[in-house]
């Protein structure tokens, strides 16, 4: 962020803005293939603006880009639910590998026995995680995953031709994506509410649970970063009525080594390998969200499932497989590097790991609950959702603590979700974080409490320190600028 502050008017120019005519990066040799004719005239652009530049322009210009992006490597990013950890650098050596690297996804799996033996081991290491030992690694995303998950409860029931199935249970602090990828799964959403200290209602759950339930969908830890005591009772309330249980895993990265899903009666569950395996997710991807399920669901896998006969390994497609949910077989290279951290951590790394993450969460509540609301006032798991609801009665709202935190060169916490929570600031610092990092997060969040007080409008107005203050964000999402305006 630094950088970007220091940035004069010249060197933020855009590469275009930059263009002087005649200038070039590279000089190109002559060409030693045959000149081939153009297309006709009306298919052609009528003009093609390029920028001219120098090749130190072109450097310079990328490389203020890259410190424009605030990341993990640079800044603490303690974004709940999304789990910003450190990535290893040795996850991105082995993905680099030209042995992986250089594949093509059309290759017949004979050509590519290394290749497809990595998919069979990860498959096995998840499912072994999880307890759930039905695994394929295809899905893109963790919501695609839940997608896949829905589908595979549906064709269970199908497959038992108990049509009366058509309800997804979701409790009111689930992430969106859990009731859209139900809806798009063709199942109706009906809410189970939370009890008021955090957890899942359930007796309501008891109520609801019927003939017509398919799936119940629970995130553990929940999206409050609250371990679910009763779960046990709840996996068996939901089974005595017939239904399956789906674990949104986002949260897995609290459990590994502690506790498997499995032995806590869900019947399926997916894993954002992109936050508890240490793979990237900046930008919206590249993602990968794989599903495990139990060995009697295994039939209905989406293809391609990794298989291992003797020394050989082909990718094959489950009995009665829900079908393919994409174009090849999952982020091959996110598998590599989620393949590579759970081999280098080891299950003792991976418990500590989670239990780093634990304290840690823990630690920043503690600190700060004199200064903030928690939305549990209990122990947490690996996040902590504080509540500004104290700080919105002195007129500033927990955006305006987020943004005053980019001044401090620390990354917003998740807001506003989950949406129960009034003025929600979810906290995730993870294990990586040293505990100098956490006690400077700790001693700002106390700073900006302060300035509330004594100057509301500097938190109100900020950040004072970025390249852009507020923007209009349904404007930017809405309608992005994506090309250069002139
Ligand atoms: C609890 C929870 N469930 C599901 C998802 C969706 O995962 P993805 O972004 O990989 O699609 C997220 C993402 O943040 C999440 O936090």
């Amino acid at each position: 962020m630094t950088t970007s502050n220091t940035a004069n008017e010249l060197d933020r120019r855009l590469l275009m803005d930059r263009s002087v005519p005649g200038r070039t990066a590279v000089t190109l040799p002559p060409s030693d293939v045959p000149e081939q004719d153009m297309p006709q005239e009306s298919l052609l652009r009528d003009d093609l603006p390029l920028p001219e530049v120098s090749q130190l322009e072109v450097i310079r210009y990328f490389s203020l880009l890259s410190q424009l992006n605030f990341s993990i490597d640079t800044n603490f990013y303690p974004l709940g639910s999304c789990t910003m950890k450190y990535n290893p650098k040795l996850n991105d050596a082995m993905a680099s590998l030209p042995g992986f690297a250089g594949i093509h996804p059309n290759q017949p799996s004979d050509q590519v026995q290394g290749a497809v033996q990595l998919m069979h081991e990860l498959q096995e290491l998840l499912g072994d995680l999880t307890g759930l030992p039905g695994v394929s690694l295809a899905p893109l995303a963790g919501a695609q995953g839940e997608y896949a998950g829905l589908l595979i409860a549906r064709a269970y029931h199908a497959s038992r031709n108990d049509s009366a199935r058509t309800v997804a249970l979701i409790p009111d602090s689930a992430h969106g994506t859990n009731p859209a990828s139900a809806a798009m799964a063709g199942l109706e959403v009906v809410t189970v509410p939370s009890a008021s200290d955090g957890n899942v209602d359930v007796n309501a759950l008891r109520d609801l649970a019927d003939e017509r339930t398919a799936v119940f969908m629970l995130t553990l830890p929940s999206t409050l970063g609250l371990f679910e005591p009763s779960i046990l009772e709840i996996t068996q309330i939901v089974h005595d009525a017939g239904g399956l249980v789906y674990a949104d895993g986002a949260n897995l990265n609290a459990l590994l080594g502690i506790a498997k899903l499995g032995d806590l009666g869900f019947d399926i569950c997916h894993s954002n390998l992109h936050k508890t395996f240490s793979t990237p997710h900046g930008g919206g991807g590249p993602g990968s969200g794989p599903v495990m399920v139990t060995d009697e669901l295994a039939k209905f896998l989406p293809e391609p499932v990794a298989t291992r006969n003797g020394d050989s390994y082909t990718l094959s497609e489950p009995e009665s497989s829900i079908g393919k949910i994409n174009g090849f077989h999952g982020s091959f290279g996110i598998l590599v590097r989620a393949y590579t951290y759970i081999r280098a951590m080891g299950r003792d790394g991976l418990k500590s790991a989670a239990e780093n993450a634990i304290i840690n969460a823990n630690y920043i509540q503690s600190q700060l609950k004199d200064s903030f609301d928690l939305a549990a006032d209990r122990y947490c798991m690996h996040e902590t959702v504080l509540s500004a609801s104290r700080q919105k009665k002195r007129g500033v709202k927990g955006l305006d603590i987020a943004k005053r935190l980019l001044d401090h060169g620390i990354h917003a916490p998740t807001m506003y979700f989950p949406l129960i929570v009034d003025e929600a600031l979810m906290v995730e610092p993870t294990e990586t974080e040293s505990k100098e990092t956490l006690d400077h997060f700790i001693e700002v969040m106390r700073q900006i409490d302060d300035e509330i007080t004594s100057d509301p409008e500097t938190v109100q107005t900020a950040p004072h320190t970025l390249p852009v203050t507020r923007l209009d964000e349904a404007a930017a999402a809405r309608k992005p600028y994506l090309r250069w305006q002139g």
